[in-house]
């Protein structure tokens, strides 16, 4: 056997361990992003994902990881069509009740419409992006979701709601820190 066999066998039996792999991972921020649908019933169905991403222009493609178990990824299946909520710093309490809350009281109290395709836009959220299922791909013990855009907006200037390291945080863009400073300055110099 090579070196270089003995050197990837080594770093895959690192990469393998659990703890590890999520810890590490942990240290990749990601957006927080609902992922909505609705049943035959027309009653809202969501789940919350760090995996959101585009994916294509041309055609239009974005996609999230959904895990094999996950509820809602069947009716998303069912329904053939999804909306993807960016949601915006100040609703971390809904991205609560959207990852953990017991399927039918998810979207207790949360204010919504209907996309034109029938999937909940959330208020308050920054952008969304509503889906036409466009393939569904086993990688792993996850699965990846594609989806073909069919409409999407801007619906606010609101900062986005961030995950890092096991916890919720806002996003403070360099710039606004620094209008910031620039204003502290000129208010000190009068
Ligand atoms: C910040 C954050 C990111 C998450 N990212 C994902 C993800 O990308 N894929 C996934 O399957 N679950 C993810 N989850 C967990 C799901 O939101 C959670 O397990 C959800 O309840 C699954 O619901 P379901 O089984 O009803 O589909 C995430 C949770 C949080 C809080």
């Amino acid at each position: 056997m090579s070196e270089g066999a003995t050197h990837s066998r080594t770093a895959d039996a690192h990469a393998v361990d659990g703890r590890r792999f999520r810890e590490v991972l942990g240290n990749f921020p990601t957006s927080v992003v609902a992922i909505t649908t609705t049943d035959g019933e027309a009653r809202p169905h969501g789940m919350v994902v760090g995996t959101f991403t585009s994916v294509s222009l041309d055609p239009p493609l974005v996609s999230f990881l959904a895990d094999r178990s996950s509820t809602t990824l069947r009716t998303i299946r069912a329904a053939g069509r999804f909306c993807a909520n960016a949601l915006a710093g100040n609703q971390e309490r809904l991205s609560r009740q959207l990852a953990t809350g017991p399927a039918g009281q998810r979207f207790d109290s949360a204010m919504w419409h209907a996309s034109d395709l029938g999937n909940p836009v959330l208020d308050g959220i920054v952008a969304w992006v509503d889906c036409a299922v466009e393939r569904v791909v086993e990688i792993g013990d996850h699965l990846l979701v594609v989806g073909r855009v069919r409409d999407l907006r801007v619906e606010s200037m609101k900062t986005p709601l961030l995950f890092f390291r096991s916890g919720y945080g806002d996003y403070l863009s360099s710039t606004s820190v620094l209008m910031d400073r620039l204003v502290g300055w000129d208010e000190i110099g009068r």
